[in-house]
């Protein structure tokens, strides 16, 4: 019935030890800042409703420290540079059995313990979910309650003279929005919402910290204006970091530039690794081809259909991404360096230059499967007992 893969299975005792370092977050308030003059708001903000550093996440920074350190002397990362692998698919596997985990051939044999492959159509269809539990059992977490995607203010403006108030329009994770339908997962922005602090959107995020891996999925946008949808990598310390490593595009502005967004594409965007997450309307960070800000237009209609889009996040300056195995213009600042979990959402903040004005009828992004490959902070290397032979080469 589930498509799950994790090898390695002999040592899954400690990675629970890892993941249970952040698992526990102690609540705080945090109040959202700057203006929102930014353009690209993108994915970026901090949860509105659970925060800080946790006590776990002194364990966790000296985890990263630890392996930063691991993986700067480490063994011959292959250098993603642009332009150095312009096309890029996965091969089929090539052994049955993957317990000493894989190498990508296409991406310079860059190694990764873990698989994770995920097919909507492996589960029944469903109506609208109820729960973040809903999907646990196959590896995925559902946001309820939790910021979904950037607010679209900090709750104050400069009139030119003092401060004065202005509402924060920002999207709350809620299970309702998605479901499964025809084998694919639905992220649905309900059509005609209110504008307001706490609109309704979905939010999927694979629940395992990853620390390096390739991330695919086969996904239909949807073209109705008013959305931002986003298949991205989000940290996982919050109130400490604020990496991301994005995809997304604008409903609106796939194809065409609309009244919102002049220029029509698929958005690959960094934040800044080392920015203030607790001021998320004012992060550094960078989009484009050489820094361009700018998205790549799309060779084809990418909401009649699904496509393949990837986000390599390797070691070193560049995390090059793929559409349909064709790399398009990536950032080459700020590649995310501490832990991150693959996100896929769907959201409005009512912004103009972004996602623009909350849409007026359902807009549905499709999902069919994901194949994941990926380190976490405690395995970036081959295991102890396994031989360079026993690889698999994907
Ligand atoms: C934005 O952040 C920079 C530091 O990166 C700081 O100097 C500046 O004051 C901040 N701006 C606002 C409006 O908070
Ligand atoms: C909100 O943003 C404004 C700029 O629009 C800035 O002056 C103000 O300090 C920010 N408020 C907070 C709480 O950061
Ligand atoms: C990214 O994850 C952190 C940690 O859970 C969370 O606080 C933050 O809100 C997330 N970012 C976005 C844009 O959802
Ligand atoms: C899952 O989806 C991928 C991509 O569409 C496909 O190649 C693969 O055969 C599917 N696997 C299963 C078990 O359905
Ligand atoms: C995530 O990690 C946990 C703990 O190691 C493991 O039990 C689970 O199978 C993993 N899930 C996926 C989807 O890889
Ligand atoms: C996102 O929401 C919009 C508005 O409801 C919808 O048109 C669109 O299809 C959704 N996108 C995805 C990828 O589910």
């Amino acid at each position: 019935m589930r498509s799950t893969t994790l090898s390695l299975i002999s040592l899954l005792p400690f990675m629970g030890h890892v993941l249970g370092s952040t698992a526990c977050k102690p609540k705080s308030t945090e109040s959202v800042s700057a203006s929102i003059t930014a353009p690209a708001v993108a994915a970026v903000a901090t949860d509105g409703t659970e925060l800080t550093p946790a006590s776990g996440s002194a364990t966790s920074s000296a985890i990263n420290s630890e392996y930063t350190t691991a993986i700067d002397t480490g063994n011959d990362e292959p250098t993603m540079a642009p332009g150095t692998h312009s096309s890029f698919t996965f091969k089929q596997q090539d052994k049955e059995n993957c317990d000493c985990g894989y190498k990508v051939s296409g991406l310079g044999d860059i190694y990764m313990p873990f698989k994770f492959q995920f097919n909507f159509s492996s589960i029944p269809d469903s109506a609208a979910f109820s729960g973040e539990d809903d999907l646990k059992e196959f590896g995925w977490r559902i946001n309820q309650g939790h910021h979904v995607g950037g607010p679209s203010s900090n709750g104050t403006k400069w009139d030119g003279t003092k401060l004065i108030p202005e509402n924060i329009y920002q999207c709350l994770g809620d299970p309702s929005s998605l479901s499964v339908k025809n084998g694919n997962l639905q992220l649905i922005v309900k059509g005609g919402q209110t504008p307001s602090d706490h609109m309704n959107c979905p939010e999927i995020i694979h629940n395992n910290e990853t620390l390096y891996g390739i991330f695919q999925s086969e996904i239909q946008f949807s073209d109705v204006t008013g959305t931002c949808q986003a298949f991205w990598l989000n940290h996982t310390i919050a109130g400490q970091y604020a990496d991301e490593l994005d995809i997304e595009v604008l409903g609106g502005a796939i194809n065409k530039p609309n009244d919102n967004q002049p220029n029509p594409g698929l958005w690959s965007t960094n934040w800044d690794p080392n920015g203030n997450p607790n001021d998320p309307l004012n992060l550094t960070r960078s989009s484009g081809a050489n820094d361009n800000f700018l998205p790549t237009p799309f060779p084809n209609d990418p909401t009649k259909g699904f496509n393949t889009y990837t986000i390599a996040w390797v070691p070193g300056e560049y995390s090059p991404r793929y559409y349909n195995g064709q790399e398009v213009n990536s950032p080459t600042l700020y590649n995310a360096i501490h832990p991150q979990e693959l996100t896929v959402n769907n959201w409005s903040n009512h912004v103009k230059g972004w996602s623009g004005e909350v849409p007026q009828e359902d807009s549905i992004m499709l999902v069919k499967s994901v194949l994941f490959y990926y380190r976490t902070e405690q395995f970036q290397s081959l295991p102890e007992g396994c031989k360079a032979e026993d690889v698999c080469i994907v």
